[in-house]
């Protein structure tokens, strides 16, 4: 609670409310600035991967590591415990182990990942992502913010070279067993009465962006009848979202962020922009959904006059945590609970090619991506304790 106390100033958002950190802006640069003074003032040796992610060794560095660790940015006004709660709680895991003597007996990191948010590139798990694989290096570089800046430019004013970002075959054989911990996001456990948990699985998810062009024109001169305005198109997609995915058991659909080209109270947009985040059970409903959404938009788009673009812009399938590490922290933990979660994780990326579980700690709120993100001093600390419990065990 200390540390997360330590970094309470560092991009909160007087605007919005709670704390808006993205890759390799002011706050996150900070933010990466504060976790490298601390993991040294443990006697940890940090380096930057290729990648951008933030690695903290506990001895010499090596093949099949124990890692724990998360992500430092947030989404836009986000909470304070998403990301960070695993970071302090790895560093305190490291404290609490070293405190009763422990020393690991393989290679051991704690690790900060890159843009897992997406907040200011748009693709979420953007360090863990290029780390796998998961995308091109060209693709990620050319991704750009609000202002139009690049990854590229980005990761450069950062001090770091984009030229190397890619596939990193020698940092993926480094992590024997990742381990996450993290805020719950939703009200498993306090609907279970408990204060930890273990992650089974990971809906399919991604992201989308929608593009409607009309026609750019006068808000007072130009009558009704006479109008190709791409926000009632808009509009509709994002009621078309709510619609298909209330008709599929356990999908969701959000429309969190629309940006119509101008953007004045007086002026008719030539054009919106939304994206669509959609999740499911499965790769099979999450595609259904998000094809009604494109039909229905494309209907909408056509009957105001208008045209549309749909883009992928990342996805990924369902993820099943190793049921047999999840089983064995579960048990080794005293029997807590195993739960699924709507979120996705750096965790759910690495999952494709090492052993990967989750620690998940009770917000008494249910609440996440919003300022009222919580979790009780009280379960974060049984949250260090399990999570050094877990890591002792796998690092004997
Ligand atoms: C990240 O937290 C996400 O689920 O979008
Ligand atoms: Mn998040
Ligand atoms: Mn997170």
């Amino acid at each position: 609670m200390t540390d997360l106390a330590d970094i309470a100033d560092i991009g909160a958002d007087a605007r919005r409310g709670g704390f808006s950190r993205h890759g390799y802006d002011r706050a996150e640069l900070e933010l990466r600035e504060w976790f490298t003074a601390e993991a040294r003032a443990r006697g940890l040796d940090v380096e930057c991967d290729r990648n951008g992610n933030l690695w903290a060794w506990w001895g010499p560095p090596g093949d099949g590591a124990v890692v724990t660790g998360s992500h430092l940015d947030s989404v836009p006004g986000g909470g304070a415990f998403d990301g960070p709660l695993g970071v302090v709680s790895a560093l305190a895991a490291v404290d609490l182990l070293r405190g009763k003597g422990f020393r690991p007996g393989k290679p051991f990191a704690v690790v900060v990942f890159a843009e897992e948010e997406g907040g200011r590139f748009g693709v979420a798990c953007l360090g863990s992502r290029l780390l796998a694989g998961a995308i091109a290096p060209d693709a990620a570089l050319r991704l750009s913010d609000v202002d139009g800046v690049t990854l590229a430019d980005a990761m450069r004013s950062a001090g770091l070279d984009p030229t190397r970002v890619g596939a990193d075959a020698e940092a993926l054989r480094r992590i024997g067993t990742f381990v996450e911990l993290h805020v719950e996001q939703g009200r498993g456990l306090v609907d279970l009465g408990a204060p930890v948990g273990v992650a089974r699985s990971i809906l399919a998810h991604g992201r989308w962006r929608i593009s409607v062009s009309g026609e750019g024109n006068h808000a007072g001169a130009t009558l009704m009848v006479d109008r190709r305005d791409p926000m009632v198109a808009a509009a509709q997609v994002v009621l078309a979202a709510r619609r298909s995915a209330a008709a599929v058991d356990g999908a969701r659909a959000t429309v969190g962020r629309l940006i119509p080209n101008p953007g004045g109270t007086n002026v008719i947009p030539s054009s919106v922009d939304l994206w669509l985040d959609a999740r499911a059970d499965d790769d099979t409903r999450t595609r259904a959904v998000v094809a009604e959404i494109t039909a229905l938009a494309e209907a909408a788009a056509a009957e105001e006059g208008c045209t549309v673009t749909v883009t992928e812009e990342s996805y990924g399938d369902t993820v099943i945590f190793d049921p047999t590490l999840r089983d064995s922290l579960s048990e080794a933990l005293g029997g807590v609970p195993a739960l699924p979660t709507g979120a996705g994780h750096d965790a759910g990326i690495l999952a494709a090619h090492v052993p990967t579980a989750m620690l998940f700690v009770r917000n008494p709120t249910g609440i996440s991506h919003a300022p009222a993100e919580f979790a009780e001093p009280t379960d974060c600390a049984e949250g260090v304790t399990a999570l050094a419990r877990t890591l002792e065990t796998l690092a004997r």
